[in-house]
């Protein structure tokens, strides 16, 4: 008798944004230390694994033709260490869609990997932990592990030391999704560059006051302590970022800043109503190729149940 085929497995996975990113001084093996508030928004990739004699990475969504289908995608490289840590052949494939900035700053790659774990680990009735399965985040990048997990939580080491924050309070975002992306790399080597050549000391940002603010949950005072280190080298290398960023407080965003290493900005507003204004509004300012009406904290990568309501 041939054995049953298993039925293909789906898991949503969100992009981040980071609240506050501070960046510490590079170690040995090249990475930076890092203290960040990481949280989970709206923008969801949806990762389907299914046995199949082609294997490989297909990949679906506006933005597809920029995303590598060959085994340099980070999907892939997920496919590759489950297979070894489980001893199963990789005969998958991997379908991505994607509804998350590529090269975007909001860790869509990562997104895809973590999706990938997880379905896989479903495909395969894997019985994983958690903690099984952050090692193998943690291994393939330093912000799968929080895709994995969602909400909102600190990240220290290079990002993938991952605590749950409290913030009970969904916040409303407007995404600013760039004309062109920004190569990670390229923007922390940025930063090195510009702090190198800056006469005076960076003060080190502190994060106690954007726990606070999210445990307090009033998105006035989470404005005025978000925070990105990496912000004025992504300005530096796209500078026509800071016109977007002042568009969007124009429109009435309580806020605003670049996402991680950029180049997609994120705008806080007061309420779901004035996200979506603002949204309306600087869709028509010129100063970006789309926006997007987000919600955060949102859960980290999750299979999709066929019967539940999208
Ligand atoms: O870990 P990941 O592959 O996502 O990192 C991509 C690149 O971003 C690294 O190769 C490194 O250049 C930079 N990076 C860094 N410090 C971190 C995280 C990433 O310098 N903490």
């Amino acid at each position: 008798m041939l054995a049953a085929v298993p039925v293909p497995v789906t898991v949503r996975v969100p992009g981040k944004i980071n609240l506050h990113l501070a960046v510490g001084d590079v170690r040995d093996d090249g990475y930076h230390e890092l203290v960040t508030v990481f949280h989970a928004v709206s923008l969801f990739d949806e990762v389907t694994v299914a046995t199949s004699d082609v294997p490989g990475v297909e990949v679906t969504g506006d933005t597809a033709a920029e995303v590598p289908t060959d085994a340099t995608n980070l999907a892939w490289k997920a496919v590759e260490l489950l297979g070894r840590h489980a001893d199963h052949d990789t005969d998958v494939k991997v379908v991505l869609r994607k509804g998350i900035p590529v090269a975007g700053g909001m860790a869509g790659g990562s997104a895809d990997a973590a999706g990938t774990l997880v379905a896989l680990a479903g495909l395969w009735k894997l019985d994983l932990t958690r903690e099984e399965l952050a090692v193998m985040a943690a291994e393939l990048g330093s912000d799968v592990t929080f895709a994995l997990h969602g909400g909102t939580a600190v990240g220290t080491g290079r990002g993938e030391r991952i605590v749950p924050v409290l913030s009970r309070h969904p916040q409303h975002w407007v995404i600013a999704l760039a004309r062109q992306g920004l190569s990670t790399p390229t923007v922390f080597a940025e930063l090195d560059r510009l702090r190198a050549a800056s006469e005076t000391e960076s003060p080190v940002r502190a994060v106690e006051p954007v726990l606070e603010a999210l445990a307090g949950g009033d998105p006035r005072q989470l404005a005025l302590s978000l925070g990105n280190d990496l912000q004025a080298a992504a300005v530096s290398l796209a500078p026509d970022l800071r016109r977007t960023l002042r568009a969007g407080v124009s429109a009435g965003a309580l806020a605003g800043l670049v996402s991680g290493s950029g180049p997609t900005c994120a705008f806080l507003c007061d309420s779901a109503d004035s996200a979506v204004e603002v949204a309306a509004e600087l869709a028509g300012a010129g100063v970006c190729r789309t926006v997007r009406v987000a919600h955060g904290p949102v859960p980290g990568a999750r299979i999709v149940d066929e019967n539940e309501p999208p």
